[in-house]
């Protein structure tokens, strides 16, 4: 496996070979990413993926600053689950003059849930996402399903824009007491981390709920809110929506989501699950 930092040599050692698997990172990583690297892998082509920490999709106050940056062991692990080439640059390869062009998600989607406690957030992610893929030209790139709706504003952002690439949501990793993954896991203490199973079995309550009665929705959502505030949570929503348009949906048996933000501590938490 090579590390490469500038995109002159990904592209040099890209440039004879089909176009690449790829699966974009920020780093610290953990099983869920190697999940996806191994799905990149069994499609057969070359499997590139990136570790770059994207200032553009930090708000000032958020954890640009603290964000575990840990390219030797992420190296190490990415080589075991069979990648190829880690780009990883550094902030002048990427952004060697301010990024003054930017992509938009379109509001209905990228001001709503995340976008709306992370206003610029999915603007953040789309232009980072579409400037790696001008670098990478992947024929495949990987997301995970735990940011569930960065996975649809990427879909969204491929399609309208028809770039010819191929794009995969992984299925969430959990621990065995059902926290989700997530590179920012590493921030709880011990008592948060043992507490912070409690964002799951509210996503499961109202699920549960849901199918039950889909008329009582949103007093399932209200309950899950009240339940984690009572256990010392805050949290931003729990919200059900339809699958592919993160809208409220109203009609029973569509396929649904719910999906929720909480911040247990100082560590904010994202999770979903699909029922
Ligand atoms: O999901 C992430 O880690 C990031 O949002 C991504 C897609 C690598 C863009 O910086």
């Amino acid at each position: 496996m090579h590390v490469v930092h500038h995109i002159t040599e990904l592209r040099q050692a890209l440039e004879a070979g089909p176009r690449p698997a790829f699966v974009p990172t920020m780093g610290n990583l953990h099983e869920g990413h190697l999940a996806l690297v191994r799905e990149a892998k069994a499609s057969d082509r070359p499997v590139v993926a990136s570790i770059f920490v994207n200032r553009l999709q930090f708000a000032p106050h958020e954890d640009f600053d603290r964000y575990p940056r840990t390219l030797p062991r992420d190296s190490e692990l990415l080589a075991g689950a069979g990648c190829d080439i880690v780009f990883a640059p550094d902030e002048a390869e990427m952004y060697p003059t301010p990024q003054a062009y930017k992509v938009a998600p379109p509001a209905a989607l990228g001001d709503i849930l995340e976008g709306h406690f992370r206003p610029g957030f999915f603007t953040g992610v789309c232009t980072v996402v579409m400037k790696l893929f001008q670098i990478v030209q992947p024929g495949l790139a990987l997301f995970g399903k735990k940011d569930y709706q960065q996975l649809r504003v990427i879909e969204g952002m491929v399609r309208d824009f028809a770039l010819p690439i191929t794009i995969a949501g992984g299925e969430t990793v959990r621990a065995e007491d059902g926290l989700a993954l997530s590179s920012r896991n590493g921030y709880l203490g011990a008592g948060e981390r043992a507490e912070s199973t409690a964002l799951i079995t509210q996503l499961r309550a109202v699920a549960d709920a849901v199918r039950a009665d889909p008329g009582r929705t949103e007093a399932a959502e209200q309950a899950a809110m009240h339940a984690l505030r009572a256990r010392g949570w805050a949290p931003d929503y729990i919200a059900v929506r339809g699958r592919t348009d993160l809208l409220p949906t109203a009609s029973a048996g569509a396929p649904r989501v719910v999906l929720a933000a909480a911040r247990l501590g100082n560590t904010r938490l994202i999770d979903n699950l699909e029922f």
